[in-house]
């Protein structure tokens, strides 16, 4: 249903001697991924990564540098003013501080039907049972219509807008931190409400978080962004039980883990996120990763398919044809995927 190809986005910051070597922010670079009807396509990565660039670029809020987007088989970028504001319908999003997002001086109702309101005139009653309809599809009572968001709780208001993204039926929604601001049992009824609307309406959600817990909740594939790129991606189990990426591995290995039966891996990440304005030469997280190689710091790996349906970027646990020492680097992504990221595969 939607579909990225090839997505940059650089941000010129002028700059440099003389201004000839004008200073760049390489927010996103090469991002590919497809989303289903009915599917939840996680994105996750450290603050920086470029997760909210490629949300801004999914709602064209900003144009990208290069690639496509296409919704539908529709490239974006050709649609028109007005043909952009019906295909806006189509797509909408939530973002994560509802409180700034949602105009204080609106109440409830008015919120929740504006979207509706910018394409149809509602009469008053028609705008009160659709207010009622959509808080009761998100677990609001309707005495709640009149209120001011200040006058709701975090929960309530991101419930709120949610029903704001709701009203236009849109066929996906891209969810930025939605959760992150939230208390944990909070969040859980979040997620629980995103999952039984999908399972009602097939709705499809791009699920941006830093949070792998969450990530592992809600999540069908699960992409991992490190500086602007897909490192991996996996069907969400597949990512979380035997990660290949060496950048997957640590963070799950630094993340909490609620369930105490599961085995928890070794080596989380060590050192800073280097500067998208002068990412690291060939593989940008070759700093921090014990694995690397020398072709690691010059080439940039390329993203390879494996063989259970996952696409890594990791010249020495997913080796690609195009470069020599194929052999014996396939043995070692034999291993990576057979038997377990655990062991070094150098
Ligand atoms: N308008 C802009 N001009 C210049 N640089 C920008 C702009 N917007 C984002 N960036 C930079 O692009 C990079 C990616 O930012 P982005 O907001 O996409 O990261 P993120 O993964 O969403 O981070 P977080 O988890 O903190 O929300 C960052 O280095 C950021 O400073
Ligand atoms: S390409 Fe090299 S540096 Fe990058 S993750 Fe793989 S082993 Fe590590
Ligand atoms: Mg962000």
């Amino acid at each position: 249903m939607l579909k990225v190809e090839k997505l940059v986005k650089h941000y010129p910051l002028g700059g440099g001697i003389f201004n000839r070597d004008p200073l760049v922010v390489r927010a996103v670079e090469d991002v590919s991924f497809s989303v289903g009807a009915g599917e939840t396509l996680c994105i996750v990565g450290e603050s920086g990564c470029g997760k909210s660039t490629v949300a801004r670029l999914l709602m064209r809020l900003v144009d990208p540098t290069n690639g496509r987007v296409l919704l539908e088989g529709t490239d974006i970028a050709s649609l028109k003013k007005n043909e952009l504001r019906n295909w806006r319908r189509r797509m909408q999003m939530v973002f994560q501080d509802p409180y700034s997002s949602l105009n204080p001086r609106l109440t409830a109702a008015q919120i929740i039907t504006e979207p509706v309101e910018n394409f149809e005139r509602l009469g008053h009653r028609k705008r009160q049972a659709l207010a009622a309809e959509l808080l009761q599809k998100v677990g609001l009572a309707p005495e709640i219509m009149h209120r001011l968001p200040s006058e709701l709780s975090g929960g309530q208001r991101q419930r709120l807008a949610i029903a704001r993204a709701l009203s236009l039926k849109p066929s996906i929604i891209i969810a930025d931190e939605a959760v992150s601001a939230l208390d944990v049992s909070v969040q859980a009824q979040i997620l629980n409400l995103l999952m039984d609307l999908q399972e009602q309406t097939g709705i499809a959600f791009v699920f941006i978080s830093h949070d792998l817990g969450v990530v592992e909740h809600i999540g069908h594939r699960v992409a991992v962004m490190y500086l602007g790129r897909i490192v991996e991606l996996a069907p969400c189990e597949a990512l979380f039980t035997k990660p290949v990426h060496p950048y997957t591995e640590a963070l799950i290995a630094a993340a909490p883990v609620p369930d105490p039966t599961r085995v928890r891996l070794e080596a989380p990440v060590e050192g800073e996120v280097p500067s998208p304005i002068n990412p690291p030469s060939g593989c940008a997280f070759h700093p921090r990763c014990p694995f690397a190689v020398e072709r690691c710091r010059t080439t940039v790996p390329p993203s390879v398919p494996m063989a259970d349906g996952r696409v890594v970027a990791c010249h020495v646990r997913a080796p690609s044809a195009e470069f020599p020492g194929r052999q014996e680097m396939a043995g070692s992504a034999q291993l990576a995927s057979v038997a377990g990221p655990h062991g070094s595969v150098l």
